[in-house]
């Protein structure tokens, strides 16, 4: 029987498991699929753990979320297509989900699959390999409940393990000898901490429009941020200042490019992550920067090194769950060979070119928006994923731009309507920046 290796039980493995059930549910004949997991539960980053560094096994963490996390861009942008928010909840509920209530929703879909019998928990993937002899993978894992390593093939392998995970962490002069705390996004979790506080953060990216916008909700005396490369340029809050690039530290005071400076009590590193695979060798581990068209992947999914080896979710986002699914679903098709992909390398790696060419040719948001939306309408028109309105959630994300525009810590009171129902979302009963409490209960109380 074939047999197909998922690594990571995130938002993009368990697409893949969702895709393959569906086909079984419809009565395809689906290969064994087995996916390993190396935290005790699913939901990838959405697995919130008050834990860093390492966790209970001493695996890195992989959690970068933080308590009091909403989503950054309207739920109406990333429903799946499979699976509406009002079937979840039972009712249409607000349009900027805090964390938890998006696990609810991540896990319900999986749930009502199920799926979760597949899923090897607690299970890191250490090494992978192909033997071009025999044409499989040998795919060595470590339980970590019972401390035991296993290697076992495999015909296709589907690299789902992120890469919003693994920081990158610059070094400025005077950090060792900094008198407080410097922090990456990666660590950061309980705002609370930096109440009364005057907070540096590096970065001018979501991390640190949304980490300086979390302490400044829960307290914090004053935010500056500052830029490498441009400014964020919201209509910030009065305790609030932007500043150019970090040049360096002394005690407690930071020095900026453009001569200023400001005393400080804490750092918080906003300045991205890595696409980290340690667990691939060379010929098998994709190397890309965070961008749109990643590197040496044909339709954004197939390595082309080795057309048995998929990556779902390695882009840049702005569509996310929904584009991991097509991404899934397509994958799923080349396996159960719906799909044929070309056999030779220069047409692969022509694809990869082209989708490399058309993202450098705009410099503007509204262009990446649709470059990502036309990306997911061409993996979409190849499968039987639901049909959706990639088009209407274009537009969703352009007004959201323009409501951050307008007010950057009341974005989140907006309301749009479900791209799959029709339904106008509620207007949530809290403004975003007065609503402290944001647990699942309180929130759905619309
Ligand atoms: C701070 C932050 C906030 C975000 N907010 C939003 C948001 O509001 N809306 C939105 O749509 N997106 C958001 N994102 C984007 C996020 O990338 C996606 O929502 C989604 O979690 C990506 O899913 P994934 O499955 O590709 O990766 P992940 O969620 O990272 O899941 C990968 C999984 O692989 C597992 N894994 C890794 N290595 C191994 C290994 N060697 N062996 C076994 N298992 C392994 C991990 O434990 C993890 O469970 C956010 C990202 C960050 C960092
Ligand atoms: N739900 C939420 O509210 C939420 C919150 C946080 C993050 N997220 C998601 O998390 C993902 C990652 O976002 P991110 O902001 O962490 O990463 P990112 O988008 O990759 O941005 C990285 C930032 O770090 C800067 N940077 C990198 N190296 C630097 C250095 N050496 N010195 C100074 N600055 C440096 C970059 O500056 P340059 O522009 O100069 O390269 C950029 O501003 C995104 O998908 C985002 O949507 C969501």
């Amino acid at each position: 029987m074939t047999k197909v290796a998922v690594i990571g039980a995130g938002p993009s493995g368990l697409a893949v498991l969702r895709a393959f059930q569906s086909a079984a549910a419809k009565g395809a004949e689906i290969p064994e699929v087995v996916c390993f997991e190396k935290q005790s539960n699913w939901g990838g980053l959405w697995n919130y753990t008050w834990r860093t560094g390492v966790d209970e096994n001493g695996e890195p963490v992989h959690c970068s979320m933080y308590r009091y996390l909403w989503t950054n861009g309207p739920k109406e942008g990333l429903e799946f297509a499979d699976y509406p928010f009002e079937e979840h909840f039972g009712k249409q509920i607000a349009s900027y989900p805090p964390r938890a209530v998006m696990f609810d929703y991540i896990e319900g879909r999986v749930v009502k699959a199920g799926v979760r019998d597949w899923i090897r928990f607690s299970t890191v993937v250490r090494w992978v390999e192909y033997h071009p002899e025999t044409g499989d993978f040998s795919v060595s894992v470590h339980d970590l409940v019972k401390d035991s390593v296993t290697t076992d093939r495999f015909d296709y392998v589907i690299c789902a393990s992120g890469h919003f995970s693994s920081p990158n962490v610059p070094e400025y002069p005077g950090f060792s000898t900094f008198n407080g705390r410097i922090v990456h996004a990666h660590d950061f979790r309980d705002a609370r901490e930096f109440s009364g506080k005057d907070v540096l953060v590096v970065g001018s990216s979501y991390s640190a429009e949304d980490i300086g916008s979390q302490c400044w909700k829960y307290g914090a005396k004053t935010v500056t941020s500052c830029y490498r490369s441009a400014p964020m340029g919201f209509k910030w809050p009065d305790n609030w200042e932007e500043k150019p690039a970090l040049e360096r530290v002394e005690g407690k005071t930071a020095f900026f490019k453009d001569g200023s400076s400001k005393d400080v009590d804490a750092i918080i590193l906003c300045t991205g992550y890595r696409h980290y695979f340690p667990f691939l060798p060379d010929d098998l581990r994709l190397k890309t920067k965070n961008r749109l068209a990643t590197a040496d992947l044909y339709k954004g999914v197939v390595f082309v090194h080795n057309p048995k080896m998929f990556y779902i979710g390695m882009q840049d986002q702005w569509f996310t769950f929904n584009m991991f699914d097509v991404q899934a679903w397509y994958v799923r098709d080349i396996i159960l060979g719906r799909i044929a992909i070309p056999a030779d390398k220069e047409t692969l790696l022509a694809d990869v070119a082209d989708r490399e060419a058309r993202e450098e040719a705009y410099d503007d948001v509204k262009s990446a928006i649709k470059y990502q939306g036309a990306y997911v309408k061409e993996l979409l028109a190849d499968t039987d994923y639901p049909d959706f309105d990639v088009d209407g959630m274009c537009k969703a994300f352009f007004e959201w731009k323009q409501h951050k525009t307008e007010d950057i810590m009341a974005f989140r009171d907006n309301s749009y309507k479900s791209l799959l129902t029709g339904t106008m979302a509620p207007k949530h009963h809290t403004p975003w920046k007065d609503a402290l409490d944001d647990t699942m209960e309180v929130y759905l109380q619309n």
